[in-house]
């Protein structure tokens, strides 16, 4: 197939005739000069029309055309230092392939509200873009990153008979009359694939039932899960730390048109470098009562106690060792102090609050039985995953890392309903 010609890479066209497709993103006129901003989905090129250089039918459709109607035009491609691509097109044609109504998104502001009920439409505006492509970057980053150090993608089931992280946030599917749960994480399934493969990761959407309206929480979010045999809590903070800075520094490397579209300070992301501090749950609790946020050991802590504590570093921060009895049923206990279990979080910095969740998981059959009953999960529905502890039990760890969060933080957006193209959050299911 021969390659058509995209505004991404229109300087291999300087100096040659050209057609572009794509939509009128915006236009303006003066005296006998018509631009037109036309939009292809790769990048935006402003393409003037003379009129004593083209057709009186050109020239007109130029100054009728409505905005989001989708055009061919046809000129000449031309260096231009001050426009934002470096290049200009020179226009000797135009043909409208469809007309637009009357277009609903316009320069001037409009509400959170409306934007979200027009997500469809608003995905086409240069900012919604630079999140798209930065989050594309972000997954292919991730994924490359787990592939290269030997991981393999096993994917785990969306539906699901029991549940990972407690019994509030289920969503309930009628399965021929069962009752099962949309995946809450991967995570008890990438236990035993760990012992197949060694080094698993599963990518895809999850699934809670949030009551919490946040800027951190949707309903429905993609979460990126490695598990790894023979692996401790340790490891999995190293592997965590890794993954972090490669995916921040590609970002970095790929997309800095992208990051100055949203005007993110890429200083900031430049400081993210190995190593990231790592500080015990209680050097957190004294941390959050010197910046005067009050707590005690025991506390959860929620989206302003991460806040405060992710503010005080310039690079992501590790806490690990977290009370037992805050944590899922999974998590193992230290041995050295069995009040603490082997789990950490990472926080990312500038307030945008736990991005990675994981830890050590429970390799004795006989605790996890234990622990099973004290939080009153059906027993049945996890025998399959105590079978691991039965066939050749293996210490393991692993953690789970929210795309959308990591996302909102590289680019610098404050709420994670931008992040993904088509948000579920507690009172938005359309469109
Ligand atoms: O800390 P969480 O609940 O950990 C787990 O699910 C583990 N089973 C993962 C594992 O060890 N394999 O969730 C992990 C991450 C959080 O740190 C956060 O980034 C993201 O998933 N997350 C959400 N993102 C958006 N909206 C929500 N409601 C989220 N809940 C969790
Ligand atoms: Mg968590």
């Amino acid at each position: 197939m021969e390659q058509e010609p995209l505004i991404e890479h229109i300087g291999r066209y300087d100096g040659q005739a050209v057609t572009l497709k794509g939509w009128v993103y915006n236009k303006r006129s003066s005296g006998k000069v018509r631009f037109v901003m036309l939009r292809d989905g790769t990048g935006v090129i402003q393409c003037v029309f003379l009129k004593n250089d083209v057709p009186d039918a050109a020239f007109e459709l130029a100054d009728s055309v409505t905005q989001e109607s989708s055009v061919e035009i046809t000129g000449k491609v031309r260096k231009e230092e001050r426009a934002p691509g470096g290049f200009e097109l020179t226009a000797t044609d135009l043909k409208v392939i469809g007309l637009a109504e009357p277009y609903p998104i316009t320069p001037k502001e409009h509400g959170v509200d409306f934007l979200m009920k027009h997500r469809h439409l608003w995905v086409r505006s240069q900012r919604q873009v630079a999140i798209l492509r930065i989050r594309s970057e972000v997954i292919k980053a991730c994924r490359d990153f787990l592939d290269d150090a030997g991981f393999i993608l096993s994917d785990t089931p969306i539906l699901t008979p029991a549940a990972c992280e407690g019994t509030t946030t289920l969503f309930n599917v009628d399965y021929y009359g069962e009752q099962v749960f949309l995946t809450q994480s991967g995570q008890l399934y990438n236990e035993p694939l760990s012992a197949a493969v060694r080094k698993t990761y599963c990518f895809g959407p999850t699934f809670r039932a949030e009551k919490s309206k946040t800027r951190r929480h949707l309903t429905e979010f993609w979460m990126l899960e490695p598990e790894v045999a023979f692996c401790d809590l340790a490891g999995a903070m190293e592997l965590a730390e890794g993954l972090v800075a490669y995916v921040v520094g590609r970002v970095l490397e790929r997309r800095r048109p992208e990051l100055a579209t949203l005007e993110r300070d890429v200083s900031r992301l430049e400081a993210v470098k190995k190593p990231f501090p790592r500080i015990s749950y209680l050097d957190a609790i004294e941390l959050l009562n010197k910046k005067g946020k009050g707590a005690k050991p025991g506390d959860d802590f929620g989206g302003d106690e991460e806040t405060v504590i992710g503010e005080n570093f310039d690079r992501p921060v590790l806490i690990h060792h977290y009370p037992a009895a805050n944590k899922a049923f999974y998590m193992k206990r230290d041995a050295k102090d069995p009040g603490f279990a082997l789990a950490m979080d990472m926080i990312a910095p500038e307030g945008y609050g736990e991005i990675i969740g994981g830890g050590q998981r429970e390799d004795d059959l006989g605790e996890l039985e234990k622990r099973i009953a004290e939080h009153r999960l059906p027993r049945e529905s996890l025998e399959w995953y105590l079978d691991v502890r039965r066939y050749g039990s293996f210490p393991h760890a692993g953690f789970g890392l929210g795309i959308e969060r990591t996302v909102a933080w590289i680019c610098g957006v404050k709420h994670v309903r931008e992040t993904i193209p088509f948000a579920r959050m507690l009172e938005r299911v359309y469109p």
